[in-house]
């Protein structure tokens, strides 16, 4: 294609991008299917490849990109972002609402009340309709430059719809589902590492990776809801035009503002929404409500760092006691034995709540909770309530000290308590129960990414036989998940693809998805950063990775011993026999010290237990070399079913004839 055409196809895609990504991510209203999207996609970044010189900052290839970086730099703001004054009763709103009024010399004002989203507030910088720099609102003057991290959030445009000349900033609460935040949470508990505290920490926390990647694992979100520093054309008189200004350049706007002049209307929302919270995919802890007439904001003024002209109206904590009628356990991943309270149900805030969360033995201990107790639960800005303890005074004697139990309640072996661990974990790493929950975590989106592998086909996969390792998830054909009850056509392809582009994922991904007792995904990351390679990682002695900072001796051991096993060792061997990217890209590795470094393999006929393309990845990770052709160069020639004339050609000159099960081995290391 000639350059000029190739510009304007580039254009034309990152167009048509751009759009339908705002009606999936923003709109919530696709137009077209994830696989023609996908599509486009493909295409892009296949021309940008080709094309490397032509890729644009905020072309949609873009959103994930780069390695992690060193740290954030610091972003003055133009304006300050401000934090809001709380009210906690409809008195105080009141009075507040008077004062405002009284100061303005009104009778009325119009006002906008909105959801405020347990997230944190970050800026949007645009410069003539692009996304040049996003930042958090760290002391409210200063805060970190975080744009890397904000582009992977897919509701924030790169560009603008329509395109606005200027600087336009553009503010928001960034937020992380519940669904996410629970997922991310269970995850944490069975890593054994600190859960996070509430859905603001974990955006926060999300948002200052320094890897950008796991960022983008964490699928954020964003609602909009006003403007930083503008140096554009006019800006619209009022909050309510302001909001609806930002929805028409892209901006994911939430559906729930109201605009309203009489505090009987503000009260009601803030009961319906007290009453709804928790049917929102995310967490909210109150409303905000705010002067609409921006002149009147400016006259109102700001005191101290909050502004005269708004105010967050909390909702109060939800508690209510009930029946513990039991407590069950659970296995994790990691074999760790996961306590939940079993409730007699109970009605709170709209919903009915039959279980609670009760993290560790300790916790259960240290707020002595005792079977057939009659307790408190709280439902705060969560979904799932904590126990917060038991009424003494409704105890009939007759409650039952909980206790751990010293078997397995999935394969019977024996439990163990590590010193220094709140956890107890089941002893034995084939247990059944472990490997379901090994299973769904490989196949996570956080990890592999192997969309279209729900809960219910892991558990029939590895039912039927089919998978009893996690290597063995890559011997899946079409034709095996095809034996499963109701598994189509259709869905059996999409799984087969996704395992096979699963095959691309950076080391740190894979590492993360092999479910190490402390290795989140963060320290996965730091871990690839640090070694560059799996293998390395699997060699390291506790000395080298303490002098890692952020590597203690807790997540050392728990490395050393996950690799001392060989059946771990041998499910490394096998990976990447399948292909799977062990080394990190770009990573410079002595390749002359590698066990296939001088060797150059070539292929006749087909091979049956892997692609020729995954055989010539996992040669080249261990430092081999591959070529079409038979030379005297050439050191092994691998011949599969129905092999062609290089057969006869490597028997001439005298190279060595190997078959697959010899390759294998060689690949085993
Ligand atoms: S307005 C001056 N609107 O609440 C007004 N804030 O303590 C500044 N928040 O830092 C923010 N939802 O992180 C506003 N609809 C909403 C909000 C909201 C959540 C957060 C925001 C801010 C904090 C105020």
């Amino acid at each position: 294609m000639p350059e000029n055409r190739i510009e304007d196809r580039l254009a034309e895609l990152r167009e048509k991008i751009h759009y339908h990504n705002h009606r999936y991510f923003v709109l919530d209203d696709p137009l077209i299917e994830d696989s023609k999207f996908d599509e486009l996609m493909v295409e892009l970044s296949d021309l940008e490849n080709r094309h490397p010189e032509l890729i644009v900052a905020n072309s949609p290839t873009q959103r994930v990109g780069g390695g992690p970086s060193k740290g954030f730099s610091q972003v003055e703001h133009g304006i300050p972002m401000l934090s809001l004054a709380n009210v906690f009763s409809y008195a105080e709103l009141e009075a507040w609402h008077k004062r405002v009024i009284g100061s303005l010399d009104v009778d009325s004002i119009e006002m906008v009340c909105e959801l405020k989203i347990d997230g944190l507030a970050v800026s949007l910088t645009y410069q003539d309709g692009s996304l040049i720099e996003g930042a958090t609102r760290g002391d409210g003057n200063v805060g970190e430059k975080v744009t890397a991290n904000l582009r992977t959030i897919k509701s924030i445009p790169l560009m603008l719809l329509n395109s606005i000349s200027g600087v336009l900033e553009v503010r928001g609460e960034v937020y992380i589902p519940t669904e996410e935040f629970h997922k991310l949470n269970n995850e944490r508990i069975e890593l054994g590492i600190p859960t996070y505290a509430n859905p603001r920490n974990t955006a926060a926390g999300s948002i200052r990776q320094l890897d950008s990647n796991i960022t983008s694992s964490r699928n954020l979100d964003i609602m909009v809801y006003g403007l930083g520093l503008v140096e554009t054309d006019d800006t619209p008189a009022s909050h309510w035009e302001t909001l609806q200004m930002l929805r028409d350049l892209g901006f994911k706007i939430s559906l729930h503002n109201i605009w309203c002049d009489a505090l009987g209307d503000i009260q009601e929302y803030h009961e319906l929404w007290q009453e709804r919270r928790y049917s929102l995919p995310y967490a909210v802890d109150g409303i905000v409500i705010k002067v609409n007439s921006m002149e009147f904001r400016e006259q109102l003024g700001i005191s101290g760092r909050e502004p005269r002209w708004a105010v967050a109206y909390k909702f109060p904590a939800q508690r209510a006691v009930t029946k513990l009628l039991d407590i069950k356990i659970n296995v994790g991943r990691t074999g760790s034995l996961n306590p939940f309270a079993v409730l007699d149900p109970v009605v709170v805030s709209g919903a009915t709540l039959k279980m609670a969360t009760l993290h560790n033995f300790d916790d259960i201990q240290r707020k002595d909770i005792r079977i057939g107790d009659w307790v408190v639960i709280e439902r705060a800005g969560d979904v799932i309530p904590k126990i917060i303890g038991p009424v003494l005074d409704r105890r009939s004697g007759n409650e039952k000290i909980f206790e751990m139990p010293d078997k397995c309640p999935a394969c019977q072996s024996n439990v163990a308590k590590p010193e220094n661990e709140t956890t107890y974990r089941c002893s034995n790493p084939g247990c059944s129960a472990q490997f379901y929950e090994l299973f769904k975590h490989f196949v996570s989106k956080g990890a592999m990414d192997i969309d279209g592998l729900g809960e219910s086909w892991c558990r029939l996969l590895i039912a039927k036989g089919l998978v009893k390792e996690l290597s063995d998830i890559f011997i899946l054909s079409n034709e095996k998940l095809l034996l499963l009850d109701r598994m189509g056509e259709k869905l059996a392809k999409k799984i087969m693809d996704n395992i096979d582009k699963s095959k691309q994922k950076h080391p740190s991904r894979l590492l993360f998805a092999l479910g190490i007792l402390h290795v989140g995904s963060d320290v996965a990351s730091l871990l690839i950063e640090h070694f560059g390679d799996i293998d390395k990682l699997s060699c390291a002695t506790k000395e080298e990775l303490t002098t890692i900072p952020g590597i203690g001796t807790k997540i050392a051991d728990s490395i050393i011993q996950h690799f001392s096993l060989e059946a771990n060792r041998i499910q490394i061997s096998k990976l990447r026999m399948f292909g799977l990217t062990l080394v990190a890209p770009g990573e410079l590795v002595d390749v002359s010290s590698l066990p296939l470094a001088g060797e150059t393999f070539s292929f006749t006929g087909g091979l049956e237990k892997m692609s020729r393309s995954d055989a010539e990845n996992s040669i080249k990770q261990l430092g081999g070399k591959t070529s079409t052709m038979v030379t005297s160069k050439t050191t092994y020639l691998v011949v599969g079913g129905s092999p062609g004339s290089k057969l006869e050609v490597a028997k001439r000159i005298g190279v060595k004839i190997i078959d697959e099960d010899y390759l294998n081995i060689l690949l085993a290391g």
